[in-house]
């Protein structure tokens, strides 16, 4: 899968993505990241990116040029490629769609807003526009992340066997979540484990874990 990154802060992904699962599918061919900087495609000698909203408001919004410049540079490197745009404004994005995304064969373009917004005509450009939670980010960057990284890591391969995603939180209905799990010590600091996970009663361990795959809020 070909992840196509456009954003003015390029440097922002290296960490994430030269570390652990993200780094691994990459070195395994399974994805392969490409970063475009939108200031490359900035307008006149200060390659400027952001101009002042119409109707007056606070702060600076990005151009559509840079910005649809952009996509069709990374459309031409792969044309059936879905272009993904984060922004409070979209759909609330689930697992159920970072399934559909890795299912797809389709590449990803991920554009990374800046500053107090973007000028709304770059949404005929957009195929999918995703809100990560009801909280305001600085910009689109960190939301490219999350959708990277849940995408990434269910394309076959990147997760180890031991690791399947089937039993995760939020795989089957975007509700049921992973149950509660221990390991060793029996006791730490006066917390136990759980008595019923250690007497080998398979039935009753299944009817505990159960009961505790539902979020409380
Ligand atoms: N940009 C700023 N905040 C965001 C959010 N919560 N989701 C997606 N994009 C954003």
């Amino acid at each position: 899968m070909k992840v196509q990154i456009i954003t003015l802060f390029p440097e922002m992904f290296t960490g994430i993505l030269s570390s652990s699962m993200l780094w691994r599918a990459q070195s395994k061919g399974i994805v392969n990241y490409e970063y475009i900087n939108l200031r490359d495609f900035g307008l006149g000698p200060r390659r400027q990116v952001d101009d002042t909203p119409y109707g007056g408001g606070d702060g600076m919004l990005l151009r559509p040029e840079p910005i649809v410049a952009a996509i069709e540079v990374a459309k031409k490197q792969d044309p059936s490629a879905c272009v993904i745009l984060p922004t409070p404004r979209g759909s609330l994005y689930k697992q159920s769609e970072a399934k559909k995304l890795a299912a797809s064969d389709q590449g990803l373009i991920l554009i990374c807003p800046r500053y107090e917004g973007y000028d709304e005509r770059i949404i005929h450009w957009v195929d999918k526009s995703y809100c990560i939670g009801t909280y305001v980010l600085t910009g689109g960057e960190l939301p490219a992340m999350v959708i990277i990284d849940s995408v990434v890591r269910l394309l076959p391969g990147v997760l180890g066997g031991e690791h399947s995603a089937d039993i995760e939180s939020f795989q089957a209905d975007d509700k049921t979540v992973e149950f509660p799990q221990y390991t060793r010590p029996e006791t730490f600091r006066s917390y136990d484990v759980p008595k019923v996970l250690l007497n080998g009663n398979h039935a009753a361990i299944d009817v505990w874990r159960k009961q505790r795959q539902s979020r409380s809020n």
